[in-house]
């Protein structure tokens, strides 16, 4: 597992859970992120190799991070599902970790297990990075959508937030949760069908440090108060019984109609992505459409962590 170093508190860590960082490692990043691309140009990736370990489907995670690695100067090692490589032929999980722990200086991994990734890091000598774990954890996913309402509003402070859709599967949501607990929101509103709550460990978080959250069924009854709508999907993969997706697929849509007649001007919607139909197109050429941008700011965000896990 790797450890942490004084001075850089990201240098040769792990990234396992959001809540492993505190405000100010996490305003240290924004700061680096600010400032990548004229870091950049130093190439502070150069000889690094980076491997992509990636055992479930990915668009933007995975490429974002090909992306950073190759703007930072360094080279990636891809795996992209198990059937390419031998765990086809029955290699378990440790003996590849330990085969890419070998082969490169960082591993990012996504697996459909909760604490792949933290069982990686304890495996592999080199920094391990969580690109998501089941329903569990999506730290770097968290880190971006921080980045975006700090590029937005100039703080993650002070803002009604309502966060939107399956808050019992999706990873990206109770990142998002459980990484605004290192601000001070104002009030957190979790907004879902009942089958689909916050999980008890993600409230709790909330209850042992105070942060002022209301569980509601219905986006109508708290839009106007938001300053940002965070959406997701239902994690259809994830939910065991299809009966139980078909009953709760369409329970909830963002539309531009809806925004236009109870939200904020100011309103900014996120989403992590991929996208459904729980936001009509209507909103994408909207003012209140963030999400795109979101997207966008994970390569600087991804660039600013890797330069500050394995930069000098
Ligand atoms: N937000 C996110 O994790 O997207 P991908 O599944 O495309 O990586």
């Amino acid at each position: 597992m790797a450890g942490r170093v004084a001075g850089n508190p990201f240098k040769g860590r792990d990234v396992i859970s959001i809540t492993d960082f505190t405000r100010g490692d996490l305003e240290l990043l924004f700061i680096e992120a600010d400032n990548i691309e004229s870091r950049a140009k130093s190439k502070p990736l150069e000889g690094k190799v980076v491997a992509l370990a990636f055992f479930e489907p990915s668009t933007r995670t995975r490429l974002s991070f090909e992306t950073a690695v190759k703007r930072l100067g360094g080279s990636t090692l891809l795996i992209s599902g198990e059937e390419a490589i031998s765990v086809a032929k029955g290699e378990n999980l440790a003996d590849t970790i330990t085969m890419l722990d070998s082969y490169a200086d960082a591993i990012v991994i996504r697996h459909r297990y909760e604490g792949a990734a933290l069982y990686a890091a304890e495996v592999a000598e080199k920094p391990v990075i969580n690109g998501g774990d089941g329903r569990q954890h999506h730290p770097t996913q968290a880190m971006l959508d921080l980045y975006t309402v700090y590029r937005l509003f100039g703080s993650v402070d002070g803002l009604t937030y309502g966060v939107l859709g399956d808050l019992r599967y999706g990873r990206a949501a109770s990142s998002f949760i459980l990484g605004l607990t290192l601000f001070k929101p104002r009030h957190i509103y979790l907004v879902s069908p009942p089958q689909l709550r916050a999980r008890r460990e993600v409230l709790e978080v909330l209850e042992e440090l105070g942060i002022p959250y209301t569980e509601v069924e219905k986006l109508q009854d708290v839009l106007g108060e938001l300053d940002v709508l965070y959406v997701t999907r239902i994690q259809k993969e994830r939910i065991p019984d299809p009966r139980e997706y078909e009953s709760l697929k369409g329970s909830y849509r963002v539309t531009l109609d809806l925004l236009e007649s109870s939200a904020k001007e100011t309103l900014k919607v996120l989403h992590p992505l991929p996208r459904v139909d729980e936001i009509d197109f209507s909103v994408d050429n909207s003012k209140y459409q963030a999400y795109f941008l979101q997207a966008r700011l994970g390569v600087k965000v991804r660039m600013a962590l890797l330069s500050l896990v394995m930069g000098g």
